[in-house]
């Protein structure tokens, strides 16, 4: 399956998350190609900390030449960091995925860019569009502040896009594995971070979990 981690807004979790999964995956023996096709090449640089490090599973990532169906196909599963600075990038992953994974953090200003970025999706040209998926990534731990579950209640609401209900909270936990080269539940496997990022792989790869 070849999944675009994706949305027109900076800072959201997409390299974040892509690295985690990337990681996960590589652990559950799934066969992964890993592309950075994003300009800024963070993943790759994440995984070049890991890399000097020494951290096992190694990871390996490819830049944007590998961006063809076939080259992505060879593997169980693809999964493509894509930044908006790239658009030519952006438009030949997303002609090519199943489906497009957005972290949403919390605000009014995330829920329009997602609606944005779901018109713009479905103006590639394609026989069947690809699944949008959308979850929260950076949501507020304190249940007094409301702005998690309105973009939650937002999103679901959304028309395109599936809301899978399992978020990532805002925790340092997130950074501090990131910088280290770490995935965030082999830094902290039975901290709460691990956790909810437990539940979303869950969501995410059903048939790898259990
Ligand atoms: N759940 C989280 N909790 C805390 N910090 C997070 C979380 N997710 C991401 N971050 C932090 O937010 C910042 C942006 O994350 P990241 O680089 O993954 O976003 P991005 O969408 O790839 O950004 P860009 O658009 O610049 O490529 C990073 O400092 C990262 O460590
Ligand atoms: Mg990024």
């Amino acid at each position: 399956m070849i999944t675009i981690v994706g949305s027109l807004k900076g800072g959201s979790g997409k390299s974040t998350l892509t690295f985690n999964l990337a990681v996960w995956l590589v652990m559950a023996e799934a066969s992964v190609v890993l592309v950075d096709a994003d300009p800024q090449a963070t993943l790759t640089d994440v995984v070049d900390v890991r890399g000097e490090e020494g951290f096992k599973p190694r990871i390996e990532v490819f830049g944007k030449d590998a961006l063809s169906e076939s080259r992505l196909r060879e593997a169980d599963e693809a999964l493509i960091d894509v930044g908006t600075s790239d658009m030519e990038s952006l438009r030949r992953a997303l002609a090519i995925c199943d489906r497009v994974v957005v972290p949403v953090p919390p605000s009014q200003a995330d829920i329009w860019s997602t609606q944005r970025f779901i018109q713009m999706i479905a103006t590639v040209e394609r026989a069947t569009p690809p699944e949008i998926i959308g979850f929260i990534n950076r949501g507020d731990t304190h249940h007094a502040v409301q702005e998690t579950n309105e973009t939650a209640a937002a999103l679901v609401s959304l028309p395109g896009l599936r809301f899978i209900k399992p978020r990532l909270s805002q925790r340092t936990v997130f950074r501090r594995s990131f910088s280290e080269g770490l995935a965030v539940f082999e830094l902290e496997p039975r901290g709460k971070g691990a956790r909810e990022f437990m539940s979303l792989t869950a969501a995410l790869y059903p048939r790898l979990v259990g």
